[in-house]
């Protein structure tokens, strides 16, 4: 979760670009953003992240149950671009958004943005609507091109914060031997009996849900596989670049652009008089 982060981590992006998220959701995956490609201050626009996964697909809960992905992210704008207020967000925007809590990831960091976990919505993405700074009025921001980073997972994660696994991992032997007995309890759960060279018998569980791939009688070496991997989600990260745009620079490159297409018409104007003042020389 989200929480597990602003909890554990001051800076969820680590000095090496790794976003912190990945250190406990395992599997990597793809993920998208969009940005305009440049904005002018003082303005509202929407980061676009992009989160595929098949809805149809199930992963193993907490409880061994099967049940939907869910998905949440991270958006590590540039120093002092922060969440839209909600006054400020047109309202085409606003419907888009809506329903999705986003978060600031610590109070002294409201450029850190964080969402869910949230169910999958139809087209898999979370819509961020983002207030660009004013150099004018926040001298800490220049108009220059930002780096945008972005973390975005769907399913559960492998550890806890407290470096427990979770159930959502691959089950791996404790135990070299072979296994004497598979036995389920009424709760759905394994327990293992491991009968190793000594004669010595040694059990090992695994919790109900995952899919066994071992079976009575087989040899059993310390850390194979006695689980499928359940695990269907993944966490990826990426990032973009956005320009922030000073309006005076674009009014000056206008004004420069129409002077010289206007010269541009002159000089030809003034061929075409030089050119009649040629002719009628000639006739002369
Ligand atoms: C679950 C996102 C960081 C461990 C989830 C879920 C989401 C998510 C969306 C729910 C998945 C589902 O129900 O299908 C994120 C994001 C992170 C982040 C965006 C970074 C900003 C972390 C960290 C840890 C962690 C740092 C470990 C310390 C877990 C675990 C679960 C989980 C163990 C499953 C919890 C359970 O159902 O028992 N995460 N996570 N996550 N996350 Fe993360």
């Amino acid at each position: 979760f989200p929480l597990y982060a602003q909890q554990g981590y001051d800076d969820p992006r680590e000095a090496t670009g790794r976003i912190v998220c990945a250190n406990c959701h395992l599997a990597q995956k793809a993920v998208e953003i969009e940005t305009p490609q440049s904005v002018l201050p003082n303005t509202v626009f929407a980061a676009k992240v992009k989160i595929p996964y098949d809805t149809q697909s199930e992963q193993i809960l907490g409880n061994g149950n099967k049940g939907p992905l869910n998905m949440g992210a991270v958006l590590i704008l540039p120093d002092g671009f922060k969440l839209a207020p909600k006054n400020l967000i047109p309202e085409e925007l606003k419907e888009k958004t809506k329903g999705t809590y986003i978060q600031p990831y610590s109070t002294d960091k409201d450029n850190i943005l964080v969402v869910g976990p949230i169910p999958g919505n139809k087209n898999k993405e979370i819509i961020f609507p983002i207030l660009s700074p004013d150099p004018s009025t926040n001298k800490k921001v220049h108009f220059l091109k930002y780096p945008i980073y972005v973390g975005g997972n769907r399913g559960r994660g492998q550890l806890y914060p407290t470096g427990d696994k979770s159930n959502n991992n691959t089950i791996t032997s404790l135990f070299n031997g072979i296994v004497k007995n598979i036995n389920q309890s009424t709760q759905g759960d394994y327990n293992i009996e491991v009968l190793d060279r000594d004669g010595h018998i040694s059990n090992q569980s695994i919790p109900r849900g995952l899919n066994l791939i071992i079976s009575e009688g087989n040899d059993l070496t310390f850390n194979q596989a006695m689980t499928s991997d359940p695990n269907i989600g993944g966490f990826g990260q990426s990032e973009t670049e956005i320009v922030l745009q000073s309006p005076e620079r674009i009014k000056s490159m206008i004004v420069f652009f129409f002077a010289v297409t206007l010269a541009q018409i002159l000089f030809v104007l003034k061929k075409k008089q030089w050119e009649k003042v040629q002719a009628a020389d000639i006739n002369f």
